[in-house]
């Protein structure tokens, strides 16, 4: 697939500079975050922590220094998604590479878009490397299956699982990175304090997954994270690796390394999720 970025520095190519030149709307999304990052700081016995942190991207000047410190940061997290062929599957036939496409073609690609590269607000790429060198095959088959209750993506149980799995397989014919789904999806669960996590999710996640986590319905850009529909499907794993590294060509950066908009800690990120998993109770 020509022009689809493989590796975390092309999907952060012109880094934040870029990100904002590219999304001018995000500055002000930023400073509200940043407003009620310092209100929501003030409220909670003056945990200083955060608001410095998050200070730390935020500034026009510390930006220029983050954007300046993408490239390194891609380099050494550029062997997950570097640029490789595409991933060899057995029942990956010509044959069921076309049927997969024309079921996309009929079912799909009026939401995801031709090629599945996604469109924000509308339905999310399923052809980013992130996604796909994570994502089970039981997580893909089962999410088309079930869909997602309460938001865009609806159940495609009717198509049955060999078509299903076509489909799959068209997906994973976009894939150049490494399989990694059984080792994340085998990490631990996450531990943490779920008070913490709700602050950093209000602070940071919410402008774009909603203050609910109910994503495209709040009118963000970011899908339904906060819904059982996403959360029973995906391992804790799974989250930790998409916050840390993002998703390439889409509005999900990563949220670790010293070029991230918020440099969040392993326990950070678990305290997020823990606070993720309580709330959808
Ligand atoms: C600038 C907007 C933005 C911010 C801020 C943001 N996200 Fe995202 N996030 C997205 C988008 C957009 C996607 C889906 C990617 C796509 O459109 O293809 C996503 C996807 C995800 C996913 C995968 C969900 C799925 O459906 O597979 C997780 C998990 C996630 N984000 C967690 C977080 C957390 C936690 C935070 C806060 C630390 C956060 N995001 C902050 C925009 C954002
Ligand atoms: C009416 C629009 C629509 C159609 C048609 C649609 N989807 Fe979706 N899809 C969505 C939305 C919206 C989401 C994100 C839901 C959320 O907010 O969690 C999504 C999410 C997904 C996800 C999860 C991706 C992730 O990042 O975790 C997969 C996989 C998926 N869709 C596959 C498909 C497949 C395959 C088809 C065709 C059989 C399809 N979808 C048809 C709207 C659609």
């Amino acid at each position: 697939m020509s022009g689809q970025n493989t590796s975390h520095s092309a999907g952060n190519s012109g880094g934040l500079k870029g990100f904002f030149e590219e999304y001018p709307l995000a500055w002000i999304g930023v400073a509200l975050a940043g407003v009620a990052g310092v209100g929501a700081v003030m409220a909670s016995n003056g945990s200083l922590k955060m608001a410095q942190k998050i200070d730390e991207g935020r500034g026009p000047v510390s930006i220029a220094k983050a954007a300046s410190g993408t490239k390194m940061a891609a380099r050494t997290t550029s062997s997950h998604t570097g640029r490789r062929a595409v991933i060899k599957r057995p029942n990956a036939t010509p044959a069921t590479l076309k049927l997969g496409e024309t079921l996309f073609k009929a079912n799909c690609e009026v939401c995801h878009q031709a090629d599945a590269i996604g469109k924000p607000g509308v339905a999310p790429s399923l052809i980013n490397q992130e996604l796909l060198s994570i994502a089970s095959d039981k997580f893909f088959a089962g999410t088309i299956r079930d869909g997602r209750e309460d938001t865009g993506m609806a159940p495609f149980a009717h198509l049955g699982r060999s078509k299903v799995l076509a489909i799959v397989e068209f997906l994973r014919s976009h894939q150049t990175a490494p399989d990694r789904a059984a080792e994340v999806n085998n990490q631990p669960d996450a531990h943490g304090d779920p008070r913490l996590g709700m602050q950093w999710y209000e602070n940071i996640c919410s402008t774009c997954h909603g203050v609910a986590g109910d994503g495209y319905m709040a009118g963000g850009t970011g899908t339904a994270i906060g819904l059982k529909g996403f959360l029973n499907k995906a391992t804790d794993g799974f989250i930790r690796e998409t916050v840390k590294y993002g998703r390439s060509n889409t509005r999900m950066r990563g949220f670790q390394g010293p070029a991230a908009i918020a440099n969040l800690s392993d326990q950070e990120i678990d305290d997020i999720i823990v606070y993720l998993r309580k709330q959808a109770k």
